[in-house]
């Protein structure tokens, strides 16, 4: 029997990614995405190696349309073993500058979003007694940059409810696991929104933006494939006794490892001369 696979934000990047490695390897993928209008590269795949492969609309801030695509998958596939909340998006700017409206949007679909997904996922999962939840999180979700407070939040809070959600759902045979990607090459930074007054000369914090997004564009040069997510990810799939946490990327690996291994005065004094 095949397993089911649920990956949300496949449009681009790391999810268009993994609904073809999946697709590939054997698994019933739906990969859904927020705006059916961008399936049309996805689709030409699926024509071309006829893969197992469906593309769903599903909006992670629209409690209506997740419950569609679920009761879609669930009348064709009667089961789902695998959920990839993938789906999220990066608020720049320094947290004067933003407005708390547009945090809790940031908050609404790369926290909020994730967990309404889970929330209908788990009732369906513990029935079946098995099934995997990857939570898609970010060196950011261990380790807080400047521009980047209500992001790093978000990811932060996925940290701690999927490890929390682990142990929950441990008895029913539930896997939950965290992966946490460096920088990747996808459409990322070009999607990310910039906070509107972040944008305005007056902000006292303009220069040190200017400058905090130029590093993030040299970054980008060394930037990892997502297709090494997409494959880690299904490696990960195949482990009985997954980690907690898997990291990708050798500049996210070194941050963390430092962080592990220096006092945090260390950690600072390292960040602000290398990094920031
Ligand atoms: N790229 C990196 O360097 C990096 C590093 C660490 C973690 N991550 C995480 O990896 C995940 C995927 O990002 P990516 O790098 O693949 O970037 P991406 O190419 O911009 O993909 C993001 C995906 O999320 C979708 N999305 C945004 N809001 C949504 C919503 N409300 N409902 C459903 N889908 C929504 C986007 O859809 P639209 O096309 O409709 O906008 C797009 O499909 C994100 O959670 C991100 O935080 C990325």
């Amino acid at each position: 029997m095949h397993q089911v696979a649920l990956i949300t934000g496949c449009s681009s990047g790391i999810g268009y990614e993994t609904a073809l490695m999946l697709a590939r390897n054997g698994y019933h993928t739906f990969a859904t995405m927020r705006d059916a209008k961008k399936s049309n590269p996805l689709e030409l795949v699926i024509k071309k190696e006829k893969l197992s492969l469906s593309i769903l609309e599903l909006d992670v801030s629209d409690d209506a349309s997740i419950e569609k695509a679920i009761n879609h998958i669930q009348s064709e596939a009667k089961r789902i073993d695998v959920l990839i909340n993938n789906a999220g998006y990066g608020l720049i700017g320094f947290f004067e500058d933003l407005t708390l409206d547009e945090i809790r949007k940031q908050f609404e679909t790369n926290f909020f979003g994730a967990l309404n997904v889970t929330k209908k996922i788990i009732p369906i999962m513990r029935l079946q007694k098995s099934g995997t939840i990857i939570n898609i999180s970010s060196g950011a979700g261990q380790i807080g940059f400047p521009s980047i407070s209500a992001y790093a939040s978000t990811k932060f809070a996925i940290e701690g409810f999927s490890e929390s959600l682990m142990y929950e759902l441990f008895p029913f045979g539930i896997k939950v696991i965290i992966i946490e990607p460096g920088v990747i090459k996808t459409d990322f930074f070009s999607n990310c929104i910039v906070s509107k007054h972040s944008m305005e000369k007056s902000s006292p914090y303009f220069q040190s933006l200017d400058r905090i997004q130029k590093n993030m564009d040299l970054m980008q040069e060394h930037a990892t494939s997502p297709i090494d997510v997409a494959k880690l990810i299904l490696e990960v799939l195949s482990y009985k006794e997954p980690n907690q946490r898997y990291i990708l990327g050798n500049d996210v690996a070194m941050i963390l490892e430092a962080k592990k291994n220096l006092s945090d005065i260390e950690f600072k004094k390292m960040m602000m001369q290398n990094i920031i």
